[in-house]
């Protein structure tokens, strides 16, 4: 059980991943300032974070099931806290989708929004009015670089996290009236599962109603560009827990928060013109005429990102 001077973190989908590591690094604190209340929706999948959580689990670490997408389960974990108490609750829960929006079915559409969006939404309003009555909170939420910047085949997943930036963006205002802080957290590409899942359904995908040259420009264009991007950009969950970490110790929590200075650039070019032009271009040029010079960047950005070489808006050092 938390004591007084720790703080209730509650983290949700920690079976893998970003969420995983969060809590591993927060519950191994040396100074034992956090009790983490680690949930995932299926707990047969607990055993990776278990060994990795080692002696802290029992201690530091606490285990509970949670299903973002249910309001029973939802219910029911936050209701099991003592008193209620959920000093940060890091939202990190998510999933992909990548391919033609023809190949989609509305129902694909639907199941990342009820995660994404709606899922975050149903913990935070489980979560605020406890936090509201105790004057006292933070809110993390795991969005992405796209949350801020549209990327091509990803439209959907995009916009799911765009929507969580509008609601966090709104809420955060009325919510620092009550002391309660809210910190998006942006990553680009990072190693997880994540990128494993959306290959897999990917290599599965079917394209029936979807022209030959939109499945071309996906399958021969887009994909090899995007694992070149990964592989050059990509970071680890390990980083993406310190940047939490450090957004979590930080006496004044930043809103917005990218965890990689390579994509600073990117951001800044959208904001630098309200038309939306030149973001639309830059992204058309990159993959459609300059595809080739594209990869040889990348290979040589792969060669100079080893970690020595990397700088970050929030370091995970
Ligand atoms: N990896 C990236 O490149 C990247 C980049 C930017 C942002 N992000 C964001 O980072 C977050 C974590 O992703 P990750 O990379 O760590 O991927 P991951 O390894 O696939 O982890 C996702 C976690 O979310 C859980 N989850 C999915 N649906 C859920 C539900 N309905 N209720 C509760 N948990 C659920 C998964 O549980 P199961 O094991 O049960 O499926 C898993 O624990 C996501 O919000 C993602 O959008 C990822």
């Amino acid at each position: 059980m938390a004591s007084e001077e720790q703080k209730v973190v509650l983290i949700t989908g920690c079976s893998s991943g970003i969420g995983l590591r969060i809590a591993v690094m927060l519950a191994k604190d040396e100074k034992k300032r956090y009790h983490v209340i680690a949930t995932m929706r299926d707990l047969k999948r607990k055993d990776k974070l278990l060994e990795a959580a080692g002696d802290a689990y029992g201690k530091t670490l606490t285990l509970k099931a949670l299903d973002v997408c249910e309001d029973e389960s939802v219910r029911q974990c936050i209701s099991s806290i003592k008193d209620r108490r959920v000093d940060v609750l890091i939202n990190n829960a998510g999933i992909g989708l990548l391919g033609p929006l023809e190949a989609i079915s509305m129902e694909e559409m639907r199941k990342v929004f009820e995660t994404n969006f709606f899922g975050a939404v149903r913990m935070i309003k489980e979560v605020m009015v406890d936090m509201k009555k105790r004057r006292r909170g933070h809110i993390i939420v795991m969005s992405s670089v796209m949350g801020l910047q549209g990327v091509v085949f990803n439209d959907v997943y995009t916009a799911s996290k765009f929507a969580m930036e509008g609601f966090c963006e709104s809420l955060a205002v009325q919510l620092l009236k009550f002391n309660i802080t809210v910190s998006m957290i942006e990553p680009g590409p990072v190693h997880t599962e994540f990128e494993v899942k959306m290959m897999d359904e990917v290599a599965k995908m079917e394209y029936p109603g979807v022209d030959p040259d939109t499945v071309r420009y996906f399958k021969d264009v887009y994909l090899p560009s995007s694992v070149d991007i990964f592989e050059a950009m990509g970071q680890t969950p390990e980083e993406i827990a310190r940047c939490v970490k450090k957004v979590l110790e930080s006496g004044r929590p930043r809103f917005r928060n990218l965890t990689n200075s390579l994509y600073t650039p990117i951001v800044a070019m959208k904001y630098a013109d309200e038309t939306g032009g030149l973001s639309v271009h830059t992204f058309y040029n990159l993959l459609f005429n300059f595809g080739p010079l594209m990869h040889i960047t990348m290979s040589i950005l792969k060669c100079l990102t080893c970690s020595c070489f990397r700088r970050r808006t929030i370091s995970p050092n």
